[in-house]
């Protein structure tokens, strides 16, 4: 009961300080908004459910779709040890938002201390939130964003309209670099409703719009391997010798992808007839930045379980924790031929950002 009305009162300090703090979005790798929450365990003694000592933490993961996602599984699992004081529960959601939604549900069922949910799909979550809410479990949400409902207590993750603006800015000023004229794109999107899928497809296109640039064609290849060479396959066959341009949404698309155009007897990469664009920058990714084959990669950092055990041991304690925090993320390209780019961000600020020329040390440091 303590537990619910110090999470009650935790809320409340959210939605009047957010209130107060509305409108107003920060540049990217910053933590944003000095809104604040209120511990919602007993301050300084956490009491887990069904964990003596321990914070109980149930975990609804996307699913296990990427290197990406599993490097973000990994950094979590790492993050709420036994040892660092948690008894950690994790359900792999599969890629099924209905399956999400029901771990959500058997975690406030448990009683579970903390709920972190990375979101398949970033709408249909206020009424889920509001249970959790109701029995008094704060919730915060990673990687991911949450659209339709303010109901979590702390959200940690990337600025995805950043990473496809940033990819946006790359290639206009790699095309004037290499006297590209026209620009032909294919682009291969994520699970369609993710804000990873939602922001790269918006900043890209931010970019494509204002430059006159052609897009022949955007379908979901699911952030999966699989999905990427099969989109790149019907591609390959209905826009033959007709694009110059390549953007997948994740690396593991984008190895889809480059099996596809090796069939299809297209050459990209830096010494090909198509620039391949990707983001995550894991370091299979960055392996072929390194080759070649990817010209540039745009990192979204998984890493996430540290800041995010972080957030729930301050709230433990009682101590205050952002209602934001974005993720830094750097830009990687195989060639150096540009030092940096600049662009005008999501928050509106303009920015000028390095880019990281790939070399082995960079990949043998990737995760
Ligand atoms: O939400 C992050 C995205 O999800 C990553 O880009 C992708 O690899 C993953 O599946």
């Amino acid at each position: 009961m303590k537990k619910f009305l110090a999470f009650a009162m935790s809320l409340a300090m959210v939605f009047s300080l957010a209130a107060c703090n509305s409108g107003g979005s920060s540049a990217s790798n910053a933590s944003e908004d000095s809104t604040s929450a209120a511990g919602s365990s007993e301050a300084g003694a956490p009491a887990g459910s069904s964990g003596g000592d321990l914070i109980t933490v149930g975990f609804a993961q996307v699913g296990h779709e990427s290197d990406w996602r599993t490097a973000s599984t990994n950094s979590v699992q790492a993050a709420f040890s036994k040892d660092k004081g948690f008894d950690l529960q994790f359900v792999d959601c599969d890629n099924n938002s209905a399956k999400q939604l029901e771990a959500v549900r058997n975690f406030i069922q448990q009683g579970v201390d903390y709920i972190v949910i990375d979101p398949i799909v970033s709408t249909g979550w206020d009424t889920v939130l509001t249970e959790a809410q109701s029995a008094g479990i704060p919730v915060i949400v990673i990687d991911r964003t949450i659209d339709d409902s303010d109901k979590y207590v702390s959200w940690v993750g990337s600025e995805f309209t950043n990473e496809g603006l940033a990819a946006g800015a790359w290639l206009k000023a790699y095309a004037e670099k290499k006297g590209i004229k026209e620009i032909n794109a294919l682009v291969i999107e994520g699970t369609t409703g993710s804000s990873a899928q939602i922001g790269r497809t918006n900043g890209f296109k931010k970019y494509a719009d204002a430059n006159g640039w052609k897009i022949l064609d955007s379908q979901s290849g699911n952030f999966t391997q699989d999905g990427g060479q099969s989109v790149m396959e019907s591609y390959c066959k209905s826009y033959q010798g007709k694009f110059n341009v390549v953007v997948c949404q994740n690396d593991n698309e984008a190895f889809g992808a480059e099996d596809a155009m090796n069939a299809a007897g297209v050459k990209y990469g830096i010494d090909g007839d198509v620039v391949l664009i990707s983001f995550d920058a894991c370091k299979a990714g960055l392996k072929e930045v390194l080759s070649g084959k990817i010209n540039a990669d745009f990192q979204c950092n998984p890493l996430q379980g540290p800041f995010c055990a972080d957030i729930i041991s301050k709230l433990a304690a009682g101590q205050t924790v952002e209602k934001k925090t974005y993720m830094k993320e750097p830009w990687y390209v195989s060639e150096d031929v540009l030092t940096d780019i600049s662009y005008t961000n999501n928050a509106g600020n303009d920015v000028t950002e390095p880019l990281i020329h790939v070399t082995q040390d960079v990949v043998d440091k990737a995760y």
